[in-house]
């Protein structure tokens, strides 16, 4: 079997996960969080998220976030951006990557942010243009891609065919999301042959909710297939308030754990990581969704 040498993770703790939290976590341990991530070797961070704060109060701090945050050398610091006043908010604020995030599902898009696929990518369209005119890369999300909430199955071709004009607008890169983590390797097969027909590899990412807890072996099914691109939140943060029962992202630690095991670079410290995971969930103060961490917490 034939991996990729080297793995891009895309760290999302601090918006995928933080966006989560019942209970508001303070902007100055979201800046330690930050800080200590990329302290481990994690190169791409996202951030903060400009969308409402009356759909998302918890991420309503973000201009502040990414005004205040020391930004480490070679460290990617990104943000949810659903239109263009997020996008310009985002500006103002110094962000220097951005994402879009629709999905592959009509009834989770309009639940997520409030209006169909179709619109959607129309509102996508003149912020992908500012970006481009302002040399800001665009990364895309695609949600539900392996099950819905509201609709359950949802096909490989109209994964396909969103992820297809997403890549058409012009976002460098597409994150495939299994938000509610319902894929099992065989149904993540069968989708991302659909969109690799469609989308190259190298543009390609996976996003993978661990509800199930099928999301290494899915992840490991994504390495067969060529993708060298992995999302992943610290401790397993996170969820999506717009997916009932969805539970965190599959832990960072649980991926570089994987990777190392495999000879896979990341350029991550693992320990390190480990660290920053148990600082934020002593804030939190609850336990680790990691399973590495808690192992390697166990022998300290
Ligand atoms: P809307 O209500 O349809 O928008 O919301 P609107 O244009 O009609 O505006 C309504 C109000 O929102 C106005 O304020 C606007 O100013 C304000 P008002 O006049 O009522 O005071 N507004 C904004 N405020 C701040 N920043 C903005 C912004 N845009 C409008 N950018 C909208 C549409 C998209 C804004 C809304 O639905 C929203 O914010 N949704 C949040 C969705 C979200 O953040 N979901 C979680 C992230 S997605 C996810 O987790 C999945 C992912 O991880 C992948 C995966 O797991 O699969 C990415
Ligand atoms: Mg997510």
């Amino acid at each position: 079997m034939v991996y990729p040498e080297k793995v891009k993770i895309v760290e999302v703790g601090p918006r995928d996960g933080l966006q989560n939290e019942q209970s508001p976590v303070s902007l100055a341990h979201k800046l330690t969080l930050i800080d200590e991530l990329a302290y481990s070797g994690i190169k791409v961070i996202e951030a903060g998220s400009f969308v409402s704060p009356k759909w998302v109060p918890q991420m309503a701090d973000s201009a502040a976030l990414f005004q205040q945050l020391k930004r480490q050398p070679g460290v990617t610091y990104s943000a949810l951006t659903p239109n263009l006043q997020g996008f310009e908010a985002a500006m103002t604020a110094g962000v220097n990557e951005v994402a879009v995030f629709g999905a592959a599902s009509e009834s989770f898009s309009k639940r997520n942010i409030n209006c169909t696929i179709d619109e959607s990518l129309t509102r996508f369209e003149p912020l992908l243009a500012e970006a481009k005119a302002r040399d800001v890369a665009v990364r895309g999300y695609l949600s539900c891609v392996l099950g819905c909430p509201y609709e359950g199955h949802i096909s490989p071709d109209k994964v396909a065919q969103v992820a297809a004009k997403l890549l058409d607008m012009g976002c460098y890169e597409i994150s495939l999301g299994d938000t509610i983590g319902v894929g099992t390797p065989t149904k993540t097969a069968a989708m991302l042959e659909a969109v690799l027909k469609v989308v190259p590899v190298e543009k390609l990412a996976v996003h993978f909710h661990d509800t199930y807890g099928q999301a290494l072996a899915n992840i490991l099914v994504a390495l067969q297939m060529g993708v060298s691109i992995i999302d992943s939140a610290v401790s397993g943060l996170g969820g999506c308030p717009y997916a009932k029962g969805a539970s965190g992202n599959v832990a960072t630690e649980d991926v570089v754990y994987m990777l190392n095991g495999m000879g896979i670079e990341t350029g991550i410290d693992i320990d390190k990581l480990a660290l920053s995971g148990r600082n934020i969930m002593s804030v939190l103060d609850r336990q680790s969704q990691s399973k590495v961490a808690n192992a390697l917490a166990a022998r300290l």
